[in-house]
């Protein structure tokens, strides 16, 4: 191995997460959500660590539930933005692929289709205005698919769109809002709930909750971390110096020489940069730690590399030193808050190119 950026996967802590998740509404059935390649984390690896464990996976769309099915999982997986051409649905029934469904053209294809599905979600738009069907369409779609034969169970869905803003209240309308649409409907099961709303909201009892990001350890709320919300963070970046240099006061470091020196300090260079994932928009002073020590961000990110200082300017900077990017000490929400962005955004856009590592090392919990 070359190049020292590793991406450090710890799939014990997503299980650990999940079951976290799921204790928090006993009574419910919990998604595991995998799309995006499982939040950057790797969505075959992380699927077949939590095959025997989870109810179901969900997915955004068929390409990604394919590749899980050639992977070798076996649970059942959910298309949460439903099919986009009419020739999906043959394969959700040869697959068990389980889809949320909005409106009369995906309907229709359905009827066609003649496939046999096991679960269908009508999706409800509740007021977040991206998927969903208005009530009288949601009405419609439930009672034709009850009525058709073709589905083994019809279920509700929405999709909040301010779960993460504890002091909005739009959370509470658009409940409010569905369960007016699932009375009206009569006997019928849900699925409402994101890692935001499971976590701070009350939400229906029982049905199906779909956890997300919360299963990679971050955190759905501005101001508070992972780990202080009781998750174990499942993603390291680390890699190591590549090149040291003194700095007088006054020098300036980068493209566009952004940061200047206020005073004489060491400078390392690490490898990684945009090219790997990591912001570009981080600003000087974003977190890292060199080989245990708190440091930050000197100069603008590169595609392959940064320059870091160590505050502690006790400490000689050496080649090869360890340099931890998120993780640990180093929660990735904090990067993403110095890079105007959120954890979600960081690990999901994580490239191919750093070394991706797997393993089982934390003790579970039952
Ligand atoms: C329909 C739907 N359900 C659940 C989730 C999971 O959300 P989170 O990652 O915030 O838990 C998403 C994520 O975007 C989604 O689009």
């Amino acid at each position: 191995m070359a190049r020292p950026l590793t991406a450090t996967i710890d799939l014990n802590a997503i299980l650990q997460n999940y079951r976290y998740a799921k204790k928090l509404q006993p009574t419910c059935k919990a998604f595991a959500v995998v799309k995006s390649n499982a939040y950057g984390h790797g969505a075959i690896e992380v699927s077949r660590h939590l095959d025997n464990e989870v109810d179901a996976f969900a997915v955004a769309a068929i390409e990604e539930a394919l590749a899980l099915r050639d992977a070798g999982i076996v649970s059942p997986i959910m298309l949460l933005e439903g099919v986009f051409e009419a020739e999906e649905w043959q394969l959700c029934e040869k697959h068990g692929f389980w889809a949320a469904i909005e409106n009369d053209r995906q309907l229709g294809w359905l009827l066609e289709s003649q496939a046999k599905i096991e679960k269908v979600f009508v999706k409800l738009d509740s007021g977040m205005h991206r998927l969903g069907a208005e009530p009288n369409v949601a009405e419609h779609l439930v009672t034709t698919l009850k009525e058709g034969g073709q589905v083994g169970e019809v279920l509700l869905m929405t999709h909040f769109a301010c779960a993460d803003d504890l002091s909005d209240i739009t959370t509470l309308e658009q409940l409010a809002y569905f369960e007016r649409v699932r009375q009206a409907i009569g006997n019928i099961e849900v699925s409402v709930a994101n890692s935001a709303a499971l976590m701070k909201w009350a939400i229906p009892e029982s049905g199906w909750i779909r956890p997300g990001i919360m299963l990679y350890g971050i955190s759905p709320f501005a101001g508070i971390n992972g780990r202080d919300l009781g998750l174990l963070p499942a993603m390291t970046l680390s890699s190591k110096v590549i090149s040291v240099r003194p700095l007088k006061k006054g020098d300036k470091v980068g493209y566009g020489l952004s940061y200047e020196a206020t005073e004489d300090h060491q400078l390392a260079t690490v490898a990684v940069g945009y090219g790997d994932g990591y912001p570009r928009h981080a600003e000087n002073n974003t977190p890292v730690e060199i080989d245990g020590l708190t440091g930050g961000l000197a100069g603008r990110v590169s595609m392959d590399m940064i320059m870091v200082r160590c505050l502690d300017a006790a400490i000689e900077l050496e080649i090869g030193q360890e340099v931890l990017l998120w993780g640990g000490n180093v929660p990735v929400e904090s990067v993403a808050d110095c890079s105007g962005t959120i954890g979600y955004e960081l690990v999901t856009r994580m490239t191919a190119r750093p070394h991706y590592r797997y393993h089982t090392n934390t003790q579970i919990k039952s």
